[in-house]
């Protein structure tokens, strides 16, 4: 039994998670995973702001860190291992949540792990299924990134597909900027489609017939070029079918890569997994072709640290604790 402490500052959440056990081992368990959101604070400026981002994560580390503990129910004593996020992300808040982890792995006589960020969503699932078993097929959809993973076995990945353009998250964001929604888009997308008829507006499905690549930026500008014809354009009817559009190209796809590997199962991550069509859809697909499907809880979709101790436990079961030397890496790759 490993419990384990995980800090998560890559982007603009600050969250601390305390998971006993973790991917490849069972019964895993989260005890706390509390996380801070900056949203707000990036808000007014449309976007995130890497030094307003830094400065946040500072000083949301101890309260958030005291939470962790409490609600969790354990003493630093109780901490066999901690973790932080050390890429890929913003380098400043990066060096937030890696500088911290270290501190505290030294101050408690533990070891210290730092995780890939794409790793602790593709491992999400397993928080709430640790009988999962690979070979999976894992569509990764956040603001950054957009791929469709084949799981063959733990720590052993190949990226089937991507974004050749806009990541998923991000074509949701611009739309919803356009529209005058606010920020971040995608949650209200989500819930202004719900309002709305998704087969009003038909938006192209870029790069539907062609491999296991998405373009996301042409149907963005697609949008834009109907509003600008179309005036009087409901944005429900807009954001419904611009959700449906990409929610048909993402399921089409993980389905195809699905078949094409022999996958057992098809699971979701990332930040526009708590996307409420997309995991209707992709649900009901895997459901027609019998395949296992796992859509992890929104809390484990969207930026957590719990994530990233499911992760950061299979990594100190394979690999061993990291150096205290080990940094910040802005731009890590998964493979
Ligand atoms: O994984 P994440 O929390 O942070 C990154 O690592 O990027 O993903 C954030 C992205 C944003 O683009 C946000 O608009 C999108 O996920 N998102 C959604 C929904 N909730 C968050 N997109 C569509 N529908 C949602 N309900
Ligand atoms: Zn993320």
């Amino acid at each position: 039994m490993t419990l384990l402490l995980a800090i998560e500052t890559s982007c603009d959440e600050t969250s601390i998670a305390i998971v006993r056990n973790g991917t490849g081992s069972r019964p895993t368990e989260v005890l706390s995973n509390v996380v801070s959101s900056q949203i707000e604070l990036h808000a007014e400026f449309g976007g995130v702001v890497p030094e307003v981002a830094s400065r946040a994560h500072l000083e949301m580390l101890e309260p958030v860190l005291a939470q962790a503990l409490a609600e969790a129910n354990v003493t630093p004593d109780d901490i066999d291992a901690v973790a932080a996020t050390h890429g890929p992300g913003l380098i400043g808040a990066l060096l937030i949540g890696v500088s911290a982890a270290k501190a505290l792995a030294l101050a408690w006589g533990v070891p210290y792990v730092g995780v890939n960020h794409m790793e602790g969503h593709l491992f999400a699932p397993f928080l709430e299924a640790p009988d999962l078993e690979p070979p999976l097929v894992v569509l990764l959809v956040s603001g950054g990134h957009t791929m469709i993973v084949h799981l063959k076995a733990f720590g052993d990945y190949k990226i089937l597909g991507s974004t050749i353009d806009d990541a998923a998250g991000e074509a949701f964001d611009k739309v919803a900027r356009y529209l005058g929604l606010g920020y971040p888009g995608g949650p209200l997308v989500d819930k202004l489609a719900r309002d709305g008829d998704r087969d009003a507006i038909r938006f192209p499905r870029g790069l539907m017939d062609e491999g296991l690549d998405f373009s996301f930026s042409g149907m963005k500008t697609a949008v834009i070029n109907y509003v600008r014809k179309n005036r009087d354009a409901e944005n429900a009817d807009l954001c419904a079918g611009f959700q449906e559009a990409v929610v048909d190209v993402l399921v089409t796809k993980t389905m195809r890569a699905a078949e094409q590997v022999g996958a057992n199962g098809v699971c979701l991550g990332g930040g526009v997994a708590a996307n409420s069509r997309l995991r209707e859809r992709f649900a009901e697909e895997a459901a027609k072709r019998n395949l296992t499907c796992l859509v992890p809880d929104r809390a484990f979709c969207t930026d957590n640290a719990a994530m990233i101790a499911s992760a950061a436990h299979w990594r100190l079961q394979n690999d061993g604790p990291m150096p205290l030397d080990d940094g910040a890496i802005p731009n890590l790759k998964l493979v």
